[in-house]
């Protein structure tokens, strides 16, 4: 909700001599508060994308029988930029995204921009809205590539018309403290059985989970850990993030493969944990191994890492160890530390705008 603007949202200095946007900056949470500008970028089917633009930030026109619309033919990315220590902007390995949103856009039968049009556009947008990445420690700007088909369709084929357009906003963490977790074994996630669209950013893998999603909340739980819907057996994730799970010095996630979203995030983890000394496995991880673990955690863009307190299956309600002593907090200290320039970079993870 747009009370967190004051009234009047132009630019003001901050101490660091960079000028902020004159919002609150503490009240802001993970929700729209929006920006001055968006970029678009449009192509015809079998053409490519170029020309892109940016243009003041506001509605989108399209037609009612856009295949996006109709169809749900688009795929999202979701990446933050950083204000670092020494006042300057980064971006968190775009091109992980720029890389990503190409293999979603192949399976949903789209066109999409090349890895250095997507950087190249990422980093315009984020200059052109800079006055709303919050400052050090005040959260980050969220930016969302989508990748939509815009053209007219009626019988079931690609759109004719592509649109890349990508919009930011300033955000803090997604959720507030650890998670409790249920798993619902009738429910599974999206189109996420073998040969499904569970392994890419589809726009059609998020609003079908609302449904569980809001009954789990409404029984107080933050969110629903899914399970492989071939089996049943093994973890997959949640509705918005990849799981880790903690066992002496062995961190285990399932494996990113097919059903599974390959998370930029989940990958960092995976190098940052290697680093610090603990053994990492990506394999397949049955529910039982997650009811006896040490510590759980969740990563994703938005979320970055958020410890989970407890999961719930059946009528098992195992519990984890949260707090500061704990893996993922020094996992979340690396990782964030990196982001923000506060832990040196030697990786190449950040780009600076
Ligand atoms: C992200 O973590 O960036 C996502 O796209 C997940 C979304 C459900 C907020």
């Amino acid at each position: 909700p747009p009370p967190i603007h004051t009234s009047s949202d132009s630019a003001a200095s901050s101490a660091d001599g960079e000028r902020h946007a004159e919002i609150k900056w503490d009240e802001i949470g993970f929700g729209i508060v929006s920006t001055d500008f968006m970029y678009v970028m449009k192509c015809t089917k079998g053409e490519e994308f170029r020309d892109g633009s940016l243009i003041p930030y506001g509605n989108i026109e399209l037609p009612p029988s856009a295949g996006i619309l109709n169809y749900g033919q688009g795929v999202l990315e979701g990446l933050k930029a950083y204000r670092t220590k020494d006042g300057s902007i980064v971006l968190f390995r775009p091109e992980e995204n720029a890389r990503r949103i190409k293999i979603g856009a192949e399976r949903m039968c789209m066109p999409s921009p090349s890895v250095q049009q997507f950087v190249h556009a990422i980093k315009k947008t984020v200059i052109a809205n800079k006055r709303w990445v919050p400052p050090l420690g005040q959260g980050s700007l969220y930016i969302r590539p989508l990748l939509l088909g815009t053209g007219s369709v009626l019988g079931l084929s690609p759109s004719p018309e592509y649109m890349f357009l990508i919009y930011t906003t300033p955000v803090k963490s997604y959720h507030k403290g650890p998670l409790n977790l249920v798993i619902k074994d009738e429910l599974y996630r999206a189109i996420s059985g073998p040969g499904g669209t569970g392994g890419i950013k589809s726009i059609t893998n998020y609003s079908p989970a609302y449904k569980g999603l809001n009954e789990a909340r409404e029984e107080g739980f933050s969110d629903i850990l899914y399970l492989d819907a071939a089996t049943g057996k093994f973890i997959e994730e949640a509705t918005g993030c990849n799981i880790f799970v903690v066992k002496g010095n062995i961190i285990t996630t399932p494996e990113a493969v097919g059903t599974i979203l390959p998370g930029i995030t989940r990958k960092s983890i995976i190098e940052i944990a290697i680093d610090l000394g603990y053994q990492v496995e990506e394999r397949g991880v049955p529910v039982e191994e997650l009811l006896e673990a040490d510590e759980v955690f969740c990563t994703g863009t938005a979320m970055v890492i958020n410890p989970v307190f407890s999961v719930t299956y059946n009528r098992t309600k195992a519990e984890y160890k949260t707090g500061s002593e704990t893996v993922s907090q020094k996992l979340y200290e690396t990782l964030i530390g990196i982001q923000t320039g506060l832990v040196q970079d030697t990786r190449g993870w950040t780009l600076q705008v």
